[in-house]
């Protein structure tokens, strides 16, 4: 194992210092998580067909789609064809066109798919005024999810005031982009601090349905927060399990081979998931109990226990609450795998997990976790720090890491690189425990560099 704070063994891979680079991988990671979705309706007239593409391409360069001339053609293409087949039904429809993200994950960096549909035309005063303007025919709706990253506050007004351009409102001015930038400065730091991924949300709507874009934009802002507990709820039911591998971590095998006789060696797992660790550390014959906020997760962990009829007490909780039942000063080892890494979010919090580990582990126990750690000498700004919140990879420099073990009864005895570490260690046909997993710990998430990110998710080992 490397000594603390050594870091040479990642000297290898070239490192991304430019901070140009950097910036613009943030704000490409940005971009990936802005949630929109858009739906703009018109008669089917044929002669309008021109202005409504051109709403729907100015619309997409304000989304930073830049469409090929090929995907224009084939718009125009489908939109010709819809108009054509529109004008010629009784009653005549209108002709919808949905924007929808091409990839969700991928968000505004995942581009467009465009669909196109008839819906019934519910203004048909509209269609006896054949002198209307096209955008007084025109109709739209939308929703923006911008997440709530204090340092993008210039990026989400931008943003905002191009799309509101695009949609015909060429009045808005320096003084209307002032006045967004007023009202959302105080309440993006406020949501922010209570979810690393709550959203200010932008609906948008005709302001006056009977004269369409030409009446103006109706904007509704509110707030979307989701719990830790509901993504893990939404990923049960939508993404196929084990949500975080199969296989244990070698590090904490490898750690919990040392602690001698397995059956006198029991072993706190905080965080447990649906517990690959809990499960094989259990099947080696040491107690567990596997400490798991979230309840679908526990009601996952306890089926797999008691098929296999192993030695683990599984227990639904916050590792914060001190009514929690766990007995101090008694667990030769305390594991938490992606937990810091994926929830923590300041120095204090980790202090305080510190401190309650210290509480939990018998004298000489040893305390195992993973944190993203920038490299000595990058400093990390503001907008990497939300945006590492943001993606579930916090990042700390190595002072802030010792500020929080600082006084505290723990000797960190190893620092590892994890990828390097679990490539090295796992079984080949093993490797990658998940599809994600090297990407997210190589500190791919936060900055999809060339070479090697100056952050990165390092096991941290400390003897109490
Ligand atoms: C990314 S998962 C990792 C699960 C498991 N340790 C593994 O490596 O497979 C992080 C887990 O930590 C749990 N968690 C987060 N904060 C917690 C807390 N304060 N107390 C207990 N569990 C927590 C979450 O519910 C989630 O299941």
């Amino acid at each position: 194992m490397n000594r603390p704070f050594d870091f040479s063994a990642q000297a290898r891979e070239e490192r991304a210092t430019d901070p140009a680079l950097l910036a613009s991988a943030l704000a490409l990671m940005y971009d990936r998580a802005i949630r929109t979705g858009w739906e703009l309706d018109m008669p089917c007239r044929q002669e309008h067909g021109g202005a409504f593409l051109a709403r729907i391409a100015e619309l997409l360069q304000a989304l930073k789609q830049q469409p090929t001339p090929e995907e224009i053609s084939s718009w125009e293409q489908s939109l010709t064809t819809y108009l054509a087949e529109g004008a010629q039904r009784d009653p005549a429809p209108r002709l919808a066109v949905a924007l929808e993200l091409a990839d969700e994950m991928s968000g505004l960096a995942g581009g467009f798919v465009l669909q196109f549909s008839f819906i019934p035309e519910e203004n048909p005063a509209a269609l006896l005024d054949s002198g209307a303007a096209p955008d007084q025919l025109l109709q739209v709706r939308g929703v923006l999810r911008l997440p709530c990253l204090p340092s993008f506050l210039g990026e989400q007004v931008r943003l905002l005031g191009n799309i509101l351009r695009a949609l015909g409102q060429r009045h808005l001015g320096a003084e209307d982009l002032e006045g967004w930038r007023a009202s959302f400065a105080p309440l993006l730091p406020e949501w922010f601090a209570q979810s690393a991924n709550a959203c200010l949300q932008v609906q948008f709507a005709s302001l006056d349905p009977a004269i369409g874009l030409a009446g103006g934009i109706d904007l509704e802002v509110s707030r979307i927060f989701a719990s830790i507990e509901s993504h893990y709820q939404r990923w049960s039911r939508t993404r196929e399990g084990p949500l975080f591998g199969e296989h244990p971590d070698a590090m904490a095998l490898n750690v919990a081979a040392c602690l001698g006789e397995a059956a006198a060696a029991p072993v706190l797992d905080v965080g447990a998931g649906t517990g690959r660790n809990s499960l094989a550390l259990a099947r080696l014959g040491h107690p567990v109990d596997a400490l798991e906020l979230t309840v679908v997760l526990t009601e996952q962990l306890d089926a797999a226990v008691e098929a296999e009829g192993l030695p683990v007490r599984v227990l639904q909780g916050d590792i914060f609450d001190a009514e929690l039942a766990l007995p101090p000063s008694s667990y030769r080892l305390v594991l938490l795998s992606e937990v810091i890494a994926s929830h923590f979010r300041s120095v204090d919090e980790l202090r305080r997990l510190l401190i309650r580990a210290c509480e939990l582990l018998a004298p000489g126990g040893m305390l195992l976790f993973d944190v993203f750690l920038a490299d000595p000498d990058f400093e990390p700004s503001a907008a990497a720090r939300e945006m590492s919140q943001l993606y579930w990879c916090w990042l700390l420099t190595p002072t802030e890491l010792q500020q929080a073990l600082a006084g505290l009864p723990l000797v960190l005895v190893a620092d590892e690189a994890v990828l390097d570490y679990e490539r090295t260690h796992l079984p080949p046909e093993l490797w990658p425990p998940t599809r994600w997993y090297v990407q997210w710990t190589s500190g791919r998430n936060l900055f999809p560099v060339v070479g090697r990110p100056p952050v990165e998710r390092h096991w941290l080992l400390c003897r109490r």
